[in-house]
């Protein structure tokens, strides 16, 4: 089977603050996650802002370093010790796409030169071959060629730019695209349109995803798995259909609570003050303990360890019954 996804003991720091109180963000905490499956999958990453998500997306992108541990994509050792593959490789593994399109591209440049410099990084020379592999992927995305050829990114609306920046990561044929929060700066009408452009990429180009969101009901309509990060730990990982219909750590219940319209805080782009945040970073038990029903003194005393369920979920809780 190949190795889709899997993080080992994953740990990114950063530091904040001026000279005399400086504090300590653990961005992402201990992260071990692992999807491996020899069909193309579409892993979630859920939570709310502040929880790490955009971290583990760069880790894995290699734009930035983790302070210890290890990340594979496709069999790939894309952080961390190991063998580091080329830069080909890497581009024909993953490609990213970015919350707003018009900030991934230049407003002075035409979206087409973007592409063909996709093209010809990976090795089409000639203006045949290029104007070939732009044809296609803009056809994978519901555009034509001739649609694009010569715009500006201001004469695009956000979901259209958004598909022409889904159409670059494909000419690469990548196995797997990073989308980190990909639909929010998408009109709503506009923004399944997107996540079933995903769902029929993953049919048809057998492409995975690992689709970070705040966004639950999209998660919970296209995800094969779903991690569930919160302050830097994950607190529930596993099949998608399994967890979002029985949710089993609190955290998760809450979430799905906030989505089935009972609890607003969800939609929020930062839950609470960010001194809360980030005390909660420094926590050394459960991260989640203040919102907790369930919390007891253990829970400021021990970080949760992974505690594995009958369907494969690991759920991290001191107090979840085991399955
Ligand atoms: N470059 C940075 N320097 C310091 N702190 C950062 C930096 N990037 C992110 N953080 C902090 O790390 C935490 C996780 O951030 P992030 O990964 O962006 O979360 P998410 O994408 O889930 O909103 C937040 O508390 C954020 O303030
Ligand atoms: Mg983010």
């Amino acid at each position: 089977m190949t190795t889709i996804l899997k993080t080992t003991h994953l740990n990114k720091f950063y530091r904040l603050g001026g000279l005399v109180k400086r504090v300590r963000i653990n961005a992402l905490d201990d992260v071990n996650l692992t999807v491996q499956s020899d069909k193309p999958v579409i892993i979630s990453l859920v939570g709310e802002s502040g929880s790490g998500k955009t971290t583990l997306a760069k880790v894995i992108l290699r734009l930035i370093k983790p302070t210890s541990g290890s990340a594979v994509i496709y069999d790939q050792v894309v952080a961390g010790e190991g063998a580091i593959p080329s830069r080909k490789t890497f581009l024909n593994t993953l490609q990213p796409i970015f919350q707003n399109p018009f900030e991934a591209f230049s407003a002075y440049r035409t979206v087409d030169s973007y592409l063909q410099k996709t093209a010809n990084r990976i090795g089409h020379k000639t203006n045949l071959e290029t104007s070939d592999a732009l044809g296609e992927a803009l056809n994978s995305v519901g555009l034509k060629h001739a649609d694009v050829k010569g715009k500006y990114p201001n004469q695009f609306s956000g979901g259209e730019l958004q598909r022409v920046s889904i159409a670059r990561a494909l000419i690469p044929k990548p196995k797997i695209i990073i989308a980190d929060e990909p639909v929010s700066m998408v009109d709503a009408s506009l923004r399944m349109n997107i996540i079933n452009l995903f769902l029929s990429l993953k049919e048809v180009y057998k492409t995975s995803f690992l689709y970070i969101t705040h966004d639950l009901a999209t998660a919970y309509y296209v995800s094969d798995y779903i991690a569930v990060m919160y302050r830097g730990t994950i607190v529930e990982f596993g099949n998608a259909r399994a967890i979002l219909s029985q949710p089993q750590h609190p955290y998760t219940q809450l979430l799905l609570d906030s989505i089935a319209g009972t609890n607003r805080k969800w939609e929020r782009k930062t839950y609470k003050a960010s001194d809360m945040e980030a005390k909660e970073f420094q926590f050394s038990g459960c991260r989640f303990r203040n919102r907790c029903p369930l919390a007891k003194d253990l829970c400021k005393e021990q970080r949760p360890p992974a505690v594995l369920q009958n369907d494969g979920r690991e759920v991290y809780c001191h107090f979840v019954d085991q399955t």
